[in-house]
């Protein structure tokens, strides 16, 4: 038995008999020949089988699944070196062609195959999408294996709003549970579903010094935009005995570099997909996005930018707020459409674990984003707040004291300088391959609210 893959890989025509399984993407019938396009996702690229006419029958139609037995003979096609010569084929599983969504050589678009999150990773664009999401979480692990970082699987669940900014899923037991329990609170205290990794990898980074997460994260936020997502994946390193922003910028682009290099080279004809039919536009393509050339600039300075800018803004640039998409937008374009890293940010604008910069009028932590051409933010990093003092009067002011004694303690024991970020990984998709919509990197969109499969 050979995947449809494996099949295609075969340099030499075969004597032995091979049996390929898979699903039809084409079926052409000829007053000759028969001739059947069959895949399995092993690849972009279908296997020809080809075969006696006898061997058709009803039920042999698009979409159908079929197992095919036959020799690999050589193919008269320049594109491929065999094809499959069929001496029996057996279709495991008719499909009804005629309610099947998907028609047999018709390029649907993705704002279609959207109606259909059971269906469409049969389609080409998706089927590709997701071998490299795949591939792309594979090189993910392996950068940080690779450079001696302890994987830590930290909790879904959790007490802490890391963030700070309330974009919580809380999560109750059902009414029927709680007709039975006594308490108000399964865990005794609210908990949430996790907006980020980060304040348990701290306290991993006080052991094992360099440690990494890549899970799912929750944030109630706007859904309908798209670059956000209510589910979406987060890699997350933490780095302790790291004192300056460099350090972390530096991890960002190596990880940003190492992993899309595994990607190219693993899925060419994915990628290359990606850039013939969907992003044909996009001026750069994935090997130029490579070199990775990126800008730096600190906050205040990228305000000033901003409000020397002949463009008028829906949001007017004002230092203290957020930058909003059309700023960052024209930053990465002043740069000249390449990375820009954006370092110090007011106090008042970032999370209570960011490290304060001691410096004025114009307070501001150490804290990084890195924003992208077309996306904006792909990563959010900063040094943390690593002396007790500061750490415990900000969370006094903030009346968060008590919930984060843990927290505290971390600075009581063996406290070093550290720091690190968070990568949006699909925004990093997004980014890569020039995907319009972040609904369109995720193997299952939530197309409506009455349809969460
Ligand atoms: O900038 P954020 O909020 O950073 C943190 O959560 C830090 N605690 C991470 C850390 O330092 N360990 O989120 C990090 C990244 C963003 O830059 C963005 O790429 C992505 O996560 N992100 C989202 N992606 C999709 N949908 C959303 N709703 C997202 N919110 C953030
Ligand atoms: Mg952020």
């Amino acid at each position: 038995r050979l995947r449809v893959r494996e099949a295609l890989g075969a340099r030499e025509p075969a004597a032995a008999l091979v049996t390929v399984q898979g699903w039809v993407r084409s079926v052409r019938s000829q007053k000759e020949v028969l001739f059947l396009h069959i895949n399995d996702g092993s690849s972009l690229e279908h296997l020809q089988v080809v075969a006696d006419p006898s061997l058709e029958n009803r039920d042999l139609t698009f979409g159908s699944a079929v197992e095919v037995q036959g020799k690999l003979v050589r193919s008269p096609h320049r594109m491929q070196n065999v094809e499959l010569q069929a001496e029996t084929i057996r279709v495991v599983g008719p499909c009804d062609i005629w309610s099947f969504p998907l028609k047999m050589k018709e390029r649907h678009p993705l704002e279609y195959m959207r109606q259909f999150p059971h269906l469409r990773c049969r389609n080409n664009t998706l089927g590709s999408l997701l071998r490299i999401r795949s591939e792309a979480t594979a090189a993910i692990h392996s950068f940080f294996q690779n450079n001696g970082y302890v994987h830590i699987h930290t909790p879904i669940i959790t007490s802490n709003d890391c963030e700070g900014a309330g974009e919580l899923f809380q999560i109750e037991v059902s009414n029927e549970a709680r007709q039975s329990a006594e308490k108000t609170h399964f865990f005794n205290v609210p908990a949430f579903l996790t907006v980020s990794g980060q304040l348990h990898l701290e306290v991993m980074a006080g052991a094992f010094t360099h440690v990494f997460t890549f899970g799912p994260t929750f944030r109630a936020e706007n859904s309908q935009s798209r670059r956000h997502l209510a589910e979406f994946y987060m890699v997350e390193a933490e780095l302790a005995f790291t004192e300056s922003l460099q350090d972390i910028m530096q991890v960002m682009e190596d990880l940003f570099k190492t992993v899309t290099s595994t990607v190219l080279s693993k899925c060419p004809r994915d990628v290359e997909l990606f850039q013939k039919y969907v992003a044909p536009a996009q001026k750069s393509d994935i090997t130029h996005k490579l070199f990775f050339s990126s800008c730096r600039i600190p906050y205040s300075e990228a305000v000033e930018i901003l409000k020397q800018a002949s463009q008028t803004f829906t949001f007017k640039p004002e230092w203290g707020c957020d930058l909003q998409k059309e700023h960052e937008k024209y930053l990465v374009k002043h740069c000249g459409e390449v990375p820009v890293f954006v370092i110090n940010y007011p106090y008042d604008l970032k999370p209570f674990y960011m490290r304060d910069n001691e410096d004025g009028p114009q307070h501001t932590v150490a804290a990084v984003d890195l924003l992208v051409p077309g996306i904006g933010e792909l990563c959010g990093g900063s040094l943390r707040e690593e002396r007790l003092p500061f750490l415990e009067s900000r969370l006094q002011r903030l009346g968060l004291a008590d919930a984060y004694q843990w927290y505290l303690d971390l600075r009581k024991f063996g406290s070093v300088p550290h720091g690190g970020f968070g990568m949006g990984f699909e925004r990093y998709l997004q980014y890569i391959l020039g995907v319009d919509n972040i609904k369109d990197v995720i193997p299952f969109p939530r197309f409506s609210h009455s349809c969460l499969l």
